[in-house]
């Protein structure tokens, strides 16, 4: 390899590294995959740490008369995944 390659992986390699530092707890479960779909179309993402479960469930409520309002669905079935994610990784 080239120094100029090594140069040129080393920096992609950073900027991988950095788009990674947003994740969230359990990357690859379908709760976090849910969560990150559904809590970012109003505002930035929240960090699961942020609240304690008791807090989070009273969010969810708010959250989810935010979205009647705005006509977005927000079905049981995802409301559960993302309750039981955050109730995981809560603070
Ligand atoms: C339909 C738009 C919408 C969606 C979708 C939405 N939110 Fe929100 N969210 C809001 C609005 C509006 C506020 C600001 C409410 C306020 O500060 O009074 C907010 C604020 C918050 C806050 C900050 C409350 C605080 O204590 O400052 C949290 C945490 C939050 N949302 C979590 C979530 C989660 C979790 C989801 C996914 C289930 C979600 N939101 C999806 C509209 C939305």
């Amino acid at each position: 390899m080239t120094r100029r390659t090594a140069t040129l992986v080393l920096v992609i390699g950073l900027f991988w590294g950095c788009s990674m530092t947003q994740t969230v707890p359990e990357p690859e479960s379908p709760g976090a995959k849910l969560y990150l779909k559904k809590c970012t179309q109003c505002h930035g993402l929240p960090g699961p740490k942020r609240h304690t479960a008791e807090q989070w469930d009273h969010l969810l409520v708010m959250m989810e008369s935010f979205m009647g309002e705005k006509g977005l669905a927000f079905p049981v079935e995802e409301k559960k995944l993302i309750r039981d994610y955050l109730h995981r990784n809560a603070r």
